[in-house]
């Protein structure tokens, strides 16, 4: 193989790489992305693999290859949608153990006295993959524990919390000049102390600080560890001197942060004070019929899936909220089925998208593109926040802290600054639910009690069949 072959390859997958990016960011275009993601890790790994870098133990890595890519093909062929964040969530930690064991790894490999500028720099590089890993790896196990309902969603809030974050990292620090000042000696072994000591500190760190973060602001720290995810990486690539790992660890790091960066905007939170925790708590006034808070009795108006078929039929226009329980149910198809029906009947139909609908980045998207549902009857929170006034009817499909209104009228709520989809401004609110029971971030919604408001209690999928079946009976 000529010498600049893997270079040019390498090349090669790292545009594929920025094109799959670019893809991914528009409906459109995401499935050509994803392949070209596939094209590009392809490239990779082959020349990776035939490309010089390895002088042996090729037994080894298909053994590894196959193994890891049996338990990844089962898992991903098994995984719900509804599961998907606790997938990303664990796959993060073990990006974020391989960094750690990397490190540690390079860090024993036979070392070259005198220390060399090379060589310090070879030393910080050890230090700072291990210290974002350990983060990563711990962090993305308590991430994946609070999203599959594994460990409460509400957050830990130890006293002192700041105090003791602070310690660590000063702690981390003053290992981080230990191991650098070992680093001229004839033996690794002086070095390893501070290293492991460091790395378990950086685990600690990564358990408290997920562990402080509360339910609603869980999304935030999937993309926050995805981030952290890709510098890990990005350290690995240094380490292991491979230009491809450095440039896909650097990419999948910014873009976790911008996406972070989003997501923060979206919840109207400062990203220091969700890294820092406490947000997402249980709280909030206490609800009363109407929605007010006061201490007045709660009641709320039923229908029957018939009578959200008459009303259908009736309106001229129509908004579907889609959240995380029509992800559970599945009730994507029929829900476009409704929509069509609807547009025969010359009601326009349009979907509202909150950008933490679900339980991950673009869930709703994804469902409702699976279910061919055209992209311009798609619309994202800020396009059609002032239309509500005007809408006759909105039917809520399992979705309930994105339509909360307490977040824009109780300070007292956990969730108080967070923009959300107006629904109650239209003409009535339906709510397909199975219960009155709360949703991700575990609080009351005074829109479910709310005049204007009735609930369709059932399974999200039976309760649009059922809805389905009357309005093509009504045609
Ligand atoms: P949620 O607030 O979690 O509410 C979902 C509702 O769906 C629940 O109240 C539940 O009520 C109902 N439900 C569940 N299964 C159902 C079924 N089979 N049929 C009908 N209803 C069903 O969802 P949301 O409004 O989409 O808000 C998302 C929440 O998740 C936010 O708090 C967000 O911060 C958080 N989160 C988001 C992400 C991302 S990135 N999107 C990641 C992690 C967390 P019943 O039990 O009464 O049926």
């Amino acid at each position: 193989m000529p010498e600049s072959l893997p270079e040019v390859a390498y090349l090669f997958a790292a545009v594929c790489f920025i094109f799959s990016l670019g893809g991914l960011s528009r409906h459109e275009t995401a499935r050509r992305g994803n392949l070209l993601g596939i094209a590009g890790i392809t490239v990779a790994v082959l020349a990776t693999l035939f490309g010089g870098e390895i002088s042996g133990g090729y037994p080894a890595i298909l053994v590894a290859i196959l193994v890891g890519g049996a338990i990844g093909i089962v898992i991903a062929s098994r995984v719900q949608m509804t599961a998907m964040p606790q997938l990303v969530a664990i796959l993060h930690s073990f990006v974020g153990l391989a960094a750690v064991l990397v490190g540690i790894s390079n860090h024993l490999l036979p070392a070259h006295p005198p220390l060399d500028a090379e060589r310090f720099i070879h030393g910080v590089e050890i230090f700072v993959g291990v210290f974002i890993g350990g983060i990563t790896f711990t962090g993305s196990i308590v991430a994946f524990g609070k999203l599959d309902g594994r460990i409460t969603s509400k957050p830990l809030m130890l006293p002192g919390r700041h105090v003791m974050n602070l310690l660590m990292l000063a702690a981390c620090l003053g290992m981080g000049i230990w191991y650098l000042m070992t680093l001229g000696g004839e033996s690794t072994w002086l070095g390893t102390i501070p290293l492991v000591l460091m790395a378990l500190i950086s685990f600690v760190i990564g358990i408290h600080l997920v562990m402080a973060i509360g339910g609603a602001d869980m999304p935030v720290v999937v993309s926050m560890l995805n981030s952290y995810s890709g510098w890990a990486a990005a350290a690995t690539g240094f380490l292991l001197k491979n230009d491809l790992l450095v440039i896909t660890g650097a990419l999948v790091g910014s873009s976790g942060a911008i996406l972070s960066y989003i997501m923060c905007a979206a919840m109207n939170r400062s990203f220091v004070s969700v890294i820092l925790g406490g947000f997402g708590s249980e709280g909030g006034a206490p609800i009363s019929r109407g929605g007010g808070v006061s201490g007045e009795p709660l009641t709320w108006n039923e229908v029957t899936a018939a009578e959200v078929a008459a009303g259908l039929a009736d309106s001229k226009t129509v908004v579907v909220i889609p959240g995380y329980g029509m992800a559970v149910a599945q009730a994507q198809h029929p829900v476009r089925e409704i929509s069509e029906v609807l547009k025969q009947r010359g009601v326009r139909t349009r979907f509202a998208i909150h950008p933490v609908a679900g339980r991950l980045p673009g869930h709703m998207n994804v469902l409702l593109a699976e279910a061919r549902v055209p992209y311009d009857l798609v619309l994202e929170m800020d396009e059609i926040n002032g239309d509500f006034p005007e809408t006759d009817m909105v039917l809520v499909i399992g979705a309930n802290d994105i339509v909360n209104p307490s977040a824009l009228d109780d300070p007292g709520s956990p969730i108080f600054g967070m923009p959300v989809l107006e629904a109650w401004k239209a003409g009535q609110v339906i709510i397909l639910k199975r219960s009155m029971g709360s949703g991700y971030s575990g609080i009351d919604n005074p829109l479910f009690y709310k005049t204007n408001s009735a609930m369709l209690f059932g399974d999200a999928r039976a309760s649009v069949d059922a809805i389905l079946e009357h309005l093509r009976q009504a045609i």
